[in-house]
This record gives structure tokens, C-alpha cells and sequence, in this order.
């Protein structure tokens, strides 16, 4: 079997598109001939994303505006996918926010940030997008957790480490309600070079995490991960993915 097939013609909307790791996901999908879907509040990265895309790569772009703490953004964006390509055959419940403080700095306009956009974004992104799965009868979420889903990444990292553990519960509780012919991915990386460690307000904790940050792997390591869970076979479910710097202990 050609796998490279697998990801040709697929629809593939990614939330938080306009940088990181959604961006490197994005363009290495189209070079490999998918369609895909971006979303993100930054309207002039998704437009620079979205012309290089169809420019250079095989696969075609389309992006909406969205800011997956609206619930009406989200379904907008999945319906943009739908109107577009007339099917969505993976969601990349990708947006997110690190801010890393000592509980007792109480940051809790941070801590609601983090909730809103890691939890309830991955939510909306779930609710707008599981009918239409379940009415194709086939779907792929690919839900992108932390190795602080895994282990607390504490001091500092507490309300950031809960937001990626809610991730993993929620994908693989998914996983169990809905599969049979929709399958769920967690995605858990370790330090990735991005624009994540520039979240946090607290200044020593910003120092922390841009140290370190020192031994980031680049953001394709992710994308080909995402890349090897879609080109699989409809009936292999790759459900948990970890990826660290081969130096990080955490
Ligand atoms: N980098 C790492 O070390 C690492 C490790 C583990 C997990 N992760 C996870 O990987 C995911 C991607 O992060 P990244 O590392 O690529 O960081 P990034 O470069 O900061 O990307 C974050 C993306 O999320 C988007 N976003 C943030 N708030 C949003 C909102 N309200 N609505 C829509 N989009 C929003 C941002 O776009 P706009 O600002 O344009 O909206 C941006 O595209 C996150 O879930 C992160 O927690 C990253």
C-alpha cells in the first residue's frame, strides 16, 4: 500500500495554524497533497501561510479568522471546511497558550486564558466537528496534549500541566465514547521551538522556560508525527504519541 495516498486529497483543519507547530503541520500536510484549513486570530500570518501554500504546494489552503474561545468561531471554521471541500477528514486541535507563574502569583486572567483556549477551544473544536464525523461514518481529532499532560510541570507549570492533562482525558474518553470508525489522537511533545515560551508574565518564570527552551527540537518533529498518525490505514487508530529532546529529562 502507497501510504503517501492516505494523505493526498484529505481535508485537514488546524486550529492555531498561524505559527508553531500548526503552521509547520500545515504546510508539510500540503506538500504531501492535502487540503487544509487554518484557523487563528492572526489574519495576516494565515494569509502569508495560505498564499505560499497554494504557490508552492501541492495541496490547497483555505483560512478563517477564529479564535477558538468562540464557540461560533469554531463552527464557522469547520463549516468553511465543509463548504469548501465538501467533507473534513482530520481535526488538529492544535491552538494553545503556555503561561507559566507560581500559583501563588495568582495569575487568574492567565489561568482562564489557559482554560479557555486549551480546554474549551479543544471542546468547541469536538462539538462542531463530531457530527459531521459520525455521519461520514469515518473522522480522524488529533489533539495536541504536553509531556505536561503526563507529569506536572510544577513549579510554574500547574494550571498549563492541568489544561494538557484535561487534553489527554478528554481525547482518549473520546476515543472509547466514539470510536469503531473515528479515530482520536493524542499528540504529547516535549520542548518544540515556537512561540509558546514567550506566554508567561512572570518574569522569573519567563527566564526558566527560555532556558529551558535551550534544547528545543524543531517544530517538523511534531508535524511528521501528525503526518505518520493520518497516513495510516482507516483501521489503525494511533492513539498517543510522546516526542522529546532526546536530552529533556521532563
Ligand atoms: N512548543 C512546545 O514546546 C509545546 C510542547 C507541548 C505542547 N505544545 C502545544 O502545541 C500547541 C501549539 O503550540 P506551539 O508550540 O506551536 O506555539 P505557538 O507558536 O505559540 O502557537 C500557538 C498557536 O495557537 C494559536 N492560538 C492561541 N490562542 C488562540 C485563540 N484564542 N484562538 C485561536 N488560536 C489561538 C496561536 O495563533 P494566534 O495567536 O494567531 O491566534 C498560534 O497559532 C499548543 O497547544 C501547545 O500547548 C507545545
Amino acid at each position: 500500500m502507497n501510504l503517501a495516498n492516505n494523505i493526498t486529497g484529505k481535508v485537514v483543519v488546524i486550529t492555531g495554524a498561524s505559527s508553531g507547530l500548526g503552521e509547520t503541520t500545515a504546510r508539510l500536510l500540503a506538500s504531501k497533497g492535502a487540503n487544509v484549513v487554518l484557523g487563528a486570530r492572526r489574519e495576516e500570518n494565515l494569509i502569508k501561510i495560505t498564499n505560499e501554500i497554494n504557490s508552492e504546494l501541492n495541496g490547497k489552503a483555505v483560512y478563517l479568522k477564529t479564535d477558538v474561545t468562540k464557540k461560533d468561531d469554531v463552527q464557522a471554521l469547520i463549516e468553511k471546511a465543509v463548504s469548501e471541500f465538501g467533507k473534513i477528514d482530520v481535526l488538529i486541535n492544535n491552538a494553545g497558550l503556555m503561561s507559566i507563574a507560581p500559583m501563588d502569583q495568582l495569575k487568574i486572567d492567565e489561568w482562564e486564558s489557559m482554560i479557555d483556549i486549551n480546554i474549551k477551544g479543544v471542546l468547541y473544536g469536538i462539538a462542531a466537528t463530531l457530527p459531521i464525523f459520525q455521519k461520514q461514518e469515518s473522522g480522524h481529532f488529533i489533539n495536541i496534549s504536553s509531556v505536561a499532560g503526563i507529569k506536572i510541570f510544577s513549579p510554574g507549570g500547574t494550571v498549563y500541566s492541568g489544561t494538557k492533562y484535561a487534553v489527554r482525558a478528554i481525547s482518549d474518553g473520546l476515543r472509547h465514547e466514539v470510536g469503531g470508525k473515528i479515530r482520536t489522537t493524542t499528540i504529547e511533545p516535549g520542548a518544540v521551538d515556537s512561540e509558546l515560551k514567550y506566554g508567561s508574565s512572570h518574569k522569573e518564570s519567563s527566564d526558566f522556560v527560555t532556558d529551558f527552551y535551550k534544547n528545543a527540537i524543531p517544530s517538523d518533529s511534531i508535524a511528521r508525527a501528525i503526518v505518520y498518525a493520518i497516513e495510516q490505514p482507516a483501521d489503525v487508530d494511533i492513539n498517543e504519541i510522546v516526542i522529546r529532546p532526546t536530552v529533556q529529562e521532563f
